[in-house]
């Protein structure tokens, strides 16, 4: 039986535009060979900063292209924020985050999210009594949950940030993987002034090459250039050039029509094996992204699902990580993208399968 994994959120193998990544390497390398293999500026390949730039209406000087997304968010608690510092996350949140907020000792204070976004009661609260430097918020089909953020929401953290003098760190690199429903306005757009946006090509051309940026105030972005320069010098010249060179020549909307096209099918997939094996279990409601998610009913627990899961030949992630303060008990991430249909459904009647023997296993002999 061949073992399916509801593990990583990774883009699906197929989805990777190969051909077009050799022809764009080659043209890049013979247009602008000399400055691509040289060292180059610490924010990023002058002219992939120019074309994001133009691609989200600001200036260049308000843009860092990096090796990734989350290096830049590294560099930004090395360069604005100091030990100690708080900073508000949603419940769940994207791991990696948490970890690397750790490692600056930097604490994270959780606010639980519901179908539309945070909780904004508990938002508030968070803000008043925690007293934070800046808010992490993943309003796009978040990572782990799948929940979007509703725009009253949005225009709300908006007003908040401006009351409380507080920097929003928007991570969005799922925004353009809408596969159902209509765009909501990016908090970047309605908070210009104090919005670090943050997306990547990891989900669009791959992660491999790791090309990531951030657009934000003059000011921030100058800060992480300067951490980057004492970083590491440049970043990657070569992996910008050809990200360049394969949004230059118009290759970046086709291939997003490519991955909605493969990626919307495997939603409903999830969906519709959600609600035919799991019934009774609250699931989250994605519109796009890689991710849906289930809080299984109370009593249970996601950790001996998962070890369940394991005797019929499925692999599920701990979704215990994604709790800045603790929870998660019953929680669990499903990432479909890197899966087919036919994989996707098999998976989620598996996990039924094993949260059944589980049930019962905890009934009276
Ligand atoms: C919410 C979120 N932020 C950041 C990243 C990392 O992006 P990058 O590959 O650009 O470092 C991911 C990747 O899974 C993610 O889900």
């Amino acid at each position: 039986v061949q073992v399916i994994q509801f593990t990583r959120g990774v883009p699906a193998r197929e989805s990777l535009p190969v051909r077009e990544v050799e022809d764009a390497s080659r043209e890049a390398i013979r247009t602008h060979g000399p400055a691509l293999l040289q060292y180059g500026p610490s924010p990023g390949f002058l002219p992939l900063r120019e074309w994001l730039a133009a691609a989200h209406g600001v200036g260049p000087d308000q843009v860092v292209v990096g090796n990734g997304s989350l290096q830049l968010l590294e560099l930004l608690c090395v360069s604005r924020f100091r030990a100690g510092d708080r900073v508000i996350t949603e419940v769940p949140t994207y791991d990696r985050t948490l970890t690397l907020l750790r490692r600056h000792a930097i604490r994270p204070v959780g606010v639980p999210l519901v179908d539309d976004g945070a909780d904004l009661r508990e938002l508030e609260r968070a803000i008043r009594e925690r007293r934070p430097r800046a808010l992490y918020l993943i309003p796009d089909f978040q990572n782990p949950s799948g929940v979007t953020w509703s725009t009253a929401k949005r225009r709300r953290v908006a007003e908040l940030a401006e009351e409380h003098d507080l920097l929003i760190v928007e991570d969005s690199p799922y925004r353009a993987l809408r596969y159902r429903g209509e765009e909501r306005p990016s908090l970047l757009s309605l908070c210009p002034t104090r919005t670090l946006y943050m997306s990547s090509f990891s989900k669009l051309l791959g992660p491999g090459p790791r090309v990531g940026y951030m657009v934000g105030p003059p000011d921030v972005v100058w800060s992480l250039a300067k951490a980057a320069e004492d970083s590491y010098i440049c970043p990657n010249n070569l992996a910008h050039g050809i990200a360049y060179e394969w949004c230059r020549s118009g290759r970046l909307a086709p291939q997003l029509q490519r991955l909605k096209a493969l990626y919307a099918p495997r939603l409903e997939a999830c969906r519709r094996a959600v609600a035919e094996h799991l019934s009774g279990v609250k699931a989250s409601s994605p519109e796009g992204g890689f991710f849906l998610s289930i809080e299984l009913p109370a009593g249970s627990s996601a950790r001996a699902v998962r070890a369940a899961a394991k005797e019929h030949a499925l692999e599920i992630a701990d979704g215990e990580a994604f709790f800045p303060e603790g929870g998660g008990e019953r929680f669990l991430r499903l990432p479909f993208c890197a899966l087919t249909p036919e994989e996707i459904s098999e998976g989620v009647r598996r996990l039924a399968a094993a949260t059944r023997q589980l049930q019962g296993a905890a009934l009276p002999a």
